[in-house]
């Protein structure tokens, strides 16, 4: 088989029919009738009908051919010609021609499928078969054939050409890609580390990246300028639908720029990068203070596609007659509503007081809401009798009602309820009444987020990182107040109401660095260990710069627009973290920790699984109620040992090289008795010398014990 002759299943056109050609790839689906076979041969161009005709195919190859099965790995060499007229197939884009099959070659065959992968029809008009149905979980075990299926594989395919476009355009702007170290140490991101140890350097561990931060600072310090990386990043965090354990960013870092150089550079790539999934973003993109966005749609993502703006009515009430309103503005609450414009058909007073009132706004954390309906050019509700006519008319203003319009209003004494709750509501109500325009796509920059944020334990920590530059520099670090008002040079940038990146302008003086390290109450010890490296090179003449980074997977998965970031990964984990075709992560032998000097991690002293035993025998002493005494601990540590082999053994027997944990959950297990047998030692008392608590001839079993 010469496969140097092989062309492609999707790049044969009705310009080569009459052409013979050589195909190779793999069985998507089979329709036999009868002297005649159609295959769809699928190849990652796409699919090409072929057929096995007996009248053209010797009898061999149309015998070998009624044998193929579906994901059958084959190569053919045949003739290309014209479909029939009336037997186009628009499913596929080759569906004009096919190719008459003169010789077949099985390269592999293979074992039914756990799920099908042919998504095209053979037939015009036919449903397609889909795996629509298939749980994620049985599609990323067999990941291999999931990618098989021309939708992954196309996401696989734009994901690589977005990549590309990432590198054409900032290798145009003299940016230069550079990797930094996987094995590293601890980047502060906010989430915890994945660690690495290192068998050199006994009971030492690297950390993975949560992100190139420290390095691509250090870069700027080493005089590179402008630098890129489609990074992997590393974070042990609580996962979510666009998150995943290890994903990529686009990282960027240049000096001697400003934020608009920033804004400038990343519109203009996101345009490029959004036109290959065909959609035009209009630049220049919005912006919006974090303070405007938490006042007006109560997040720092806002989704800006629909409207549903909060709109202040504190100063609405001052003196009403409304005492929850009144109760609430003496706290130092606020009052915030929207206007639900021309929806009042389909938001019922019922629907609003006992759906909304009662469950849906208390689910998201407030006490209740205020509604009232614009009927007959007044307004509505179960309450309204409370309120004056002067503020009816101050409302009416307020959030411009007409006719049809429905206002809701949250109150509470704290604004960060008032504005979470609302900002729930918001994107609740946009999506139960349709109110998101399908394909529409709003880029937005969130700017000027407060620097730090408070802590439960009194302090501060950073919003963003501790690199970011603080918008002014002659702050106290140890006064907490002070410090929850700086504001940041920080920039995330945000569509659709989802964070696809973020970044900001560094701190490039060492004593500001060392303000803010003291402020998030790091020591000067802290400091030296975990930054001292980075703090030296501030003494070296640090750029001003600044930068950010994109998160790749989500910018991707927007641009295809996938139900999730893990459509768009090759291989991806699942909700756990873990992955289901090679089990990761998994149980290592004794050995490979003994290795890594991990077993005695406790100290030196310690033996290894000394205090697991010790654990353990307190443990059996205190649910069995029965006192160990210490001549006694020797003897169950003995025991327990030889159970432990008892297991290995066990395990080995089974076939297996390695111990196996089992993932049921404990129960306990309760075995028939056989004949009962009084023990000779009950009658002096022996037998239950060492129980806590006697009853007659039993010692009474903890109830924890079912
Ligand atoms: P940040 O932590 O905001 O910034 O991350 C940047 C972007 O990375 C993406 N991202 C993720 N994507 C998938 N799974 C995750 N677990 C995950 N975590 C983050 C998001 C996010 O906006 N060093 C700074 C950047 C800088 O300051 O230059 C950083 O990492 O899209």
């Amino acid at each position: 088989m010469l496969f140097s002759q092989r062309v492609f299943c999707g790049q044969l056109t009705p310009n080569d029919v009459g052409r013979k050609v050589l195909l190779a790839g793999w069985v998507d689906a089979f329709r036999d009738h009868g002297g005649l076979l159609f295959i769809h041969l699928r190849d990652r161009s796409g699919i090409m009908q072929i057929v096995f005709s007996s009248e053209v195919a010797s009898a061999d190859v149309c015998e070998q051919a009624a044998l193929l099965r579906a994901e059958y790995c084959i190569a053919v060499r045949g003739e290309v010609r014209k479909r029939l007229e009336g037997t186009e197939n628009p499913n596929i884009e080759t569906g004009d021609i096919e190719v008459l099959v003169t010789e077949l070659t099985v390269l592999s065959e293979s074992d039914a499928l756990p799920f099908a992968v042919s998504e095209k029809a053979m037939v015009a008009g036919a449903a397609s078969a889909s795996a629509d149905n298939v749980t994620e979980e049985l599609r990323l075990q067999y990941r291999y054939l999931d990618i098989r299926r021309p939708s992954i594989r196309d996401n696989l395919i734009a994901r690589h050409r977005i990549f590309q476009c990432v590198r054409q355009f900032l290798d145009s702007r003299g940016f230069v890609e550079i990797e930094t170290p996987i094995l590293t140490m601890s980047t502060p991101e906010g989430a915890r580390d994945y660690l690495v140890p290192s068998r050199v350097h006994s009971q030492s561990f690297y950390a993975l990246p949560q992100s190139p931060q420290l390095f691509k600072q250090l870069l700027m310090i080493g005089g590179m300028e402008r630098y890129f990386q489609l990074a992997r990043c590393f974070r042990d965090e609580d996962l979510r639908p666009n998150r995943q354990p290890e994903f990529t960013q686009l990282d960027i870092e240049a000096s001697f720029i400003d934020e608009e150089f920033l804004y400038e550079l990343i519109e203009e790539l996101a345009v490029k990068m959004f036109a290959i999934g065909g959609i035009e973003l209009k630049r220049p993109f919005a912006r919006m203070t974090y303070t405007e966005a938490m006042d007006t749609t109560g997040s720092d993502r806002p989704d800006l596609r629909f409207g549903l703006r909060f709109i202040d009515v504190t100063d609405v009430f001052p003196q009403t007659n409304y005492s929850i309103f009144r109760q609430i503005l003496q706290r130092g609450g606020c009052i915030k509503g929207i206007n639900v414009k021309g929806q009042s058909d389909k938001l019922s007073k019922n629907v609003l007081q006992n759906e909304y009132a009662k469950e849906i706004v208390p689910s998201f954390g407030a006490r209740g809401m205020t509604w009232m309906r614009a009927e007959n050019g007044r307004l509505e509700s179960n309450i309204v009798q409370f309120f004056s006519e002067r503020e009816l008319e101050a409302l009416r203003s307020k959030f411009g009602v007409v006719d049809g319009d429905v206002l809701i209003m949250i109150a509470d004494s704290s604004y960060a309820i008032v504005t979470s709750a609302l900002g729930q509501l918001r994107l609740h109500l946009a999506n139960r009444l349709g109110l998101i325009p399908k394909d529409s796509f709003y880029p937005l920059w969130v700017t000027e987020f407060p620097l730090f944020e408070a802590t439960e334990e009194g302090g501060v920590t950073s919003s963003h990182h501790p690199f970011t530059a603080p918008d002014r520099a002659d702050f106290n670090p140890k006064n907490i107040e002070e410090l929850l008002k700086l504001k940041s040079r920080a920039y995330d940038l945000v569509v659709n109401g989802e964070e696809l990146g973020g970044g900001s302008i560094r701190i490039n003086n060492r004593e500001v660095q060392r303000k803010i390290f003291e402020a998030l109450g790091l020591t000067e010890e802290d400091m030296r260990q975990k930054f001292g490296f980075f703090l030296k090179a501030f003494d070296f003449g640090a750029p001003p710069h600044g930068g950010l980074a994109l998160g790749m997977d989500r910018t991707v998965s927007m641009i295809l627009q996938t139900p999730s970031i893990r459509e768009v990964i090759a291989f991806p984990k699942n909700r756990s973290a873990a992955c289901p075709m090679t089990g990761a992560p998994s149980m290592v032998k004794r050995e490979q920790l003994a290795e890594l000097g991990l077993l005695n991690l406790g100290g030196p002293d310690i033996l290894p699984g000394t205090v697991e035993n010790e654990n353990m025998i307190d443990h059996l002493s205190w649910v069995s109620r029965i006192g160990i005494t210490a001549e006694e601990r020797p003897m169950i540590e003995d025991a327990l040992a030889q159970a432990e082999e008892l297991a290995l053994l066990a395990a080995q027997n089974a076939g297996n090289e390695d111990p196996i944990c089992t993932v049921a959950p404990a129960a306990n297990r309760m075995r028939p008795g056989t004949e009962g047998k009084r023990s000779a030692l009950s009658d002096t008392g022996q037998l239950l010398k060492s129980a806590p608590e006697v009853k007659g001839n039993y010692y009474k079993v903890a109830s924890i014990l079912e």
